[in-house]
């Protein structure tokens, strides 16, 4: 049978709803767990069906603890660990508990809502949503911070490679790592810079989105310490999100990746620095508030644990 993933490689679309949940101790959550796994397939079959322009998906990611308390199988994909929080001299990459993820995508809000509301109905016994961020794409897909996000990310059949896992891991082919992070920003502050020195943080061009010369980029700008090389890509599908009530403005970074050591190598640069106390300015008006790691099964093993 041919490998079917689930959507990892496509696009961001125009709204999103992230959502984790923990399962609750004392619990026996494997046929809730069976259930979810028919849902998942049954609500990306059914939108691609009902809405096939709108780009409809979602996506479950399962974290290294409930791996284990699923019992699913091992050897565990070889990279599935519990995120191990990036220390560095001034910003932390913390780590958060996450039992399952979901990525939710469509065009509008009403299939994000509905998705997300079967999950519910289905996991509500048994687990606890401990974060759902309801993201959206701003203008002309750009972050809070006003620049354009995404537009080094890999193209074409270069996602697939870069975004899942190969031959190298054969039992999880078709899979990804997923690792997210909400990061709040501090507005107020990146609103006092001026925008010659927001493009110095950045290492672009705000209104046109061109990348600065290597001369003029700064060592310590976000794209000059994120970008490891051009083997080592992640598929980014980050999606911003505000609240005027709480003034908590963000975004949420989400990853997919074949290997998951490429994106600690990107953290590492970004939080300890390259060299170590260059660190990635973008951290000093950002705040990470949550890192967990997943891993994104194909749907023939989604099919397999539904039982
Ligand atoms: C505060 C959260 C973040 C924001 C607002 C943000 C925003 C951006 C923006 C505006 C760009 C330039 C346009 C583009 O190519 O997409 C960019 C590039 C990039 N970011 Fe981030 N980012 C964030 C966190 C991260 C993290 C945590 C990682 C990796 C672990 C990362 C990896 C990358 C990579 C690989 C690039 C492309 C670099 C290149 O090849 O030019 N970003 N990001």
């Amino acid at each position: 049978m041919s490998i079917d993933s689930q959507n990892v490689t496509d696009y961001t679309n125009n709204n999103t709803i992230f959502m984790v949940w923990n399962f609750k101790d004392d619990m026996d959550v494997k046929a809730v767990f069976s259930k979810l796994c028919k849902l998942v397939i049954n609500l990306n079959n059914s939108a691609n069906v009902r809405f096939p322009v709108s780009r409809a998906s979602c996506v479950m990611g399962i974290g290294h603890d409930a791996w284990l308390r699923l019992q699913l199988p091992a050897p565990l994909p070889k990279e599935l660990v519990n995120f191990a929080p990036v220390i560095g001299e001034r910003h932390t990459a913390v780590s958060s508990k996450g039992d399952l993820h979901f990525h939710i995508r469509a065009d509008t809000t009403s299939i994000c809502y509905d998705m997300a509301a079967e999950i519910t109905n289905v996991l509500d016994a048994v687990a606890v949503s401990v974060e759902e961020v309801h993201g959206f794409r701003y203008w002309d897909s750009r972050s809070i911070l006003g620049f354009v996000d995404g537009t080094e990310n890999p193209h074409g059949p270069d996602r697939e490679l870069f975004g899942m896992v190969g031959d190298d891991d054969a039992t999880y082919k078709g899979g990804s790592y997923l690792f997210v992070q909400k990061y709040i920003h501090n507005l107020t502050a990146w609103k006092g810079l001026s925008t010659e020195q927001q493009e110095k943080v950045i290492g672009r061009y705000k209104s046109n989105d061109i990348e600065m010369a290597d001369e003029v980029k700064p060592s310590n700008s976000h794209i000059a310490l994120a970008n490891i090389g051009d083997d080592l890509k992640i598929v980014r599908d980050n999606m911003p999100f505000g609240s005027m009530s709480t003034n908590e403005m963000g975004t949420y970074f989400i990853a997919y990746a074949g290997t998951f050591s490429t994106v600690q190598k990107m953290l590492t640069n970004m939080f300890i620095g390259s060299p170590a106390g260059n660190y990635d300015r973008i951290l000093d008006f950002s705040t990470a508030k949550t890192g967990t790691l997943f891993f994104v099964p194909t749907f023939n093993m989604l099919d397999e644990w539904s039982g």
